[in-house]
C-alpha cells in the first residue's frame, strides 16, 4: 500500500490500459474517499458520472470525433486552458507535448499520427471506466470556488485509485467537448461538464506509459517567508 507521499510521486499520467473491468466495490471505495475531498462551506460541488459501460463510453468517444471531424474545435461549458498562452507556461506546454512525441517518434510534421494520439482520448486509452465531473452551473455563474473544491477531488480520485493498484489520466480534452458530452449522456440542463478522469489498469508494456514528464524547481514555484 502506498504512502501518501509515493501514491504523489509515483502517480502520473497514463495513456495506454489493459482490457480488464475495475470492481464496482473499488470504484465506490475511491469515489467514497474522494468524496471526504474538503470544500468551501462543505459544498461539495461535483457531481460524477461514472461510467464503465463499453456501448455508452463509444457513444461518447464516437460523438466528440465526429463533431472533430466537422471542423468543431471545441463545444464546452468552460475555458480551460489559457486563452493567451504566455511563459513559463508556453514553454512547459511545448516541452511537455514535444518530450511525448519524440518518445513516441512522431515527427513534428506528422499531424496525422498527432491526431490520432488526441483521438485516444476519446477511446478513453482503452480503459473500462471514466469519471466525468459536472457541477452546478449556478456554482460557476460568477464565482470560481467550485473550480478549485472540484480540482482538489480530481486528484482525490487519482491518489485513491492509486490504493488499489489502478491508474489515471485526468482529461481536460473532454471539457472542450462538454456540450457534446453532456447531450449523447442527456445530464440535466442544470449541469456544466468540468472534465473527466480515466481509471483503469495501466498497460506496463506501452512505452507512452513511461512517459513522466518532469517540474520545475521548487524555488521557481515556490517562496518560504521564515
Ligand atoms: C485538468 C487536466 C487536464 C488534462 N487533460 C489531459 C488530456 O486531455 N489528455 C491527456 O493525455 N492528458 C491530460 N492531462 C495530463 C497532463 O498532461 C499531465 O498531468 C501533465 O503533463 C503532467 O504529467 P503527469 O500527470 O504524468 O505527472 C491533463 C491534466 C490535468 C490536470
Amino acid at each position: 500500500m502506498p504512502t501518501v507521499l509515493e501514491a504523489l510521486e509515483n502517480r502520473s499520467s497514463k495513456r495506454a490500459y489493459i482490457d480488464k473491468k475495475i470492481p464496482k466495490d473499488i470504484l465506490e471505495k475511491i469515489l467514497n474517499a474522494a468524496a471526504m475531498t474538503p470544500s468551501g462551506a462543505n459544498m461539495q460541488p461535483w457531481k460524477s458520472i461514472v461510467i464503465s459501460n463499453k456501448e455508452t463510453l463509444t457513444n461518447v468517444g464516437d460523438a466528440i470525433i465526429a463533431r472533430m471531424n466537422e471542423g468543431l474545435m471545441h463545444d464546452q461549458f468552460i475555458q480551460y486552458y489559457p486563452v493567451k498562452w504566455v511563459n513559463p507556461y508556453k514553454k512547459r506546454r511545448i516541452v511537455t507535448g514535444s518530450g511525448l512525441y519524440k518518445l513516441m517518434e512522431v515527427d513534428r510534421k506528422d499531424d496525422a499520427t498527432r491526431l490520432q494520439m488526441w483521438h485516444d482520448n476519446f477511446r478513453w486509452f482503452g480503459a473500462q471506466t471514466v469519471v466525468f465531473v459536472f457541477t452546478d452551473k449556478s456554482n460557476i455563474d460568477g464565482s470560481q470556488g467550485a473550480f478549485i473544491d472540484c480540482g482538489a477531488y480530481m486528484q482525490s480520485i487519482m491518489l485513491a485509485a492509486q490504493e488499489f493498484g489502478i491508474d489515471s489520466c485526468p482529461q481536460g480534452s473532454t471539457t472542450e467537448f462538454g456540450k457534446v458530452v453532456a447531450k449523447v449522456l442527456d445530464t440535466p440542463d442544470n449541469l456544466a461538464l468540468l472534465y473527466s478522469v480515466v481509471l483503469g489498469y495501466a498497460d506496463d508494456t506501452s512505452k507512452i506509459n513511461s512517459y513522466q514528464p518532469t517540474r520545475a524547481k521548487l524555488e521557481d514555484n515556490v517562496t518560504f517567508i521564515d
